[in-house]
């Protein structure tokens, strides 16, 4: 998939709003970002919701897990950042939402075994060819190929070794993500040689996203997408 640079609203415009919500997702379209990032569990009936951690307590202050209630129970929470709040969404109700708008999306398997029901949803809503899947998990994205080799993913990297690049290569992986930090214009290079885009996380303040952006990167993943937008209009 060749696209032009992508300003990925990271769990929507997660820096001012309650991450992963409606709320959050139409803000960090609204301050400019052509593309969202967001995180795929389970939750206890089955129903695959967006959620970052592996417990409800930073961002709801509930207890347990997603997994320990069903969506409808999950309803009675709130998801809350700066004084506003909106609910947990289903991935299904995200992609009636957002699916047709011409944008780029970067959907991580946060949850281990959702990698089918990820994949007939994408289809369901006809996200081929404006979907990369993620993961810092090598094992999900085989996996998530596997079943749906039509899709691109990316992988999640905490090493940048060229084991692991070379791994990605032979799996059919499209993209290389590499924590901002750890960026340098001759990685950037390397992936390109090989055929990866390169796409960058971890960008946790406008020091690292300059720097990803000198560093060639085709994209990455801000809570901040309006600070994003503004510096790419320079
Ligand atoms: O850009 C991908 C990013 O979402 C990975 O980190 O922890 O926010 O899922 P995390
Ligand atoms: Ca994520």
């Amino acid at each position: 998939m060749k696209m032009p640079f992508v300003n990925y609203a990271h769990r929507g415009a997660s820096e001012y709003l309650p991450e992963n919500t409606m709320l959050a997702f139409y803000t960090g379209l609204y301050m400019g970002a052509n593309g969202i990032e967001t995180d795929v569990q389970r939750c206890k009936d089955g129903t695959l919701v967006l959620f970052h951690d592996d417990t409800l307590l930073r961002v709801t202050g509930e207890t347990g897990s997603v997994e320990d209630y069903t969506f409808q129970e999950l309803q009675n929470f709130n998801v809350k950042k700066n004084g506003f709040t909106d609910k947990i969404v289903a991935f299904e109700d995200f992609l009636a939402h957002f699916a047709f708008r011409d944008i780029t999306f970067a959907i991580e398997l946060k949850g281990p075994g959702v990698e089918a029901d990820t994949a007939a949803l994408l289809r369901k809503y006809g996200m081929e060819k404006k979907t990369v899947v993620t993961s810092f998990q090598l094992d999900y994205l085989k996996t998530f190929h596997a079943l749906a080799p039509e899709f691109e993913i990316g992988y999640l990297a905490e090493d940048n070794s060229d084991s692991v690049l070379a791994e990605l290569k032979a799996m059919g992986a499209a993209e290389f993500c590499p924590e901002a930090a750890s960026m340098t214009p001759e990685l950037t290079q390397k992936c390109h040689e090989m055929g990866l885009r390169v796409r960058a996380w971890g960008v946790y303040d406008e020091k690292w996203m300059e720097h990803a952006i000198r560093c060639g990167a085709e994209g990455m993943t801000v809570n901040f997408p309006d600070k994003l937008t503004a510096y790419l209009q320079m």
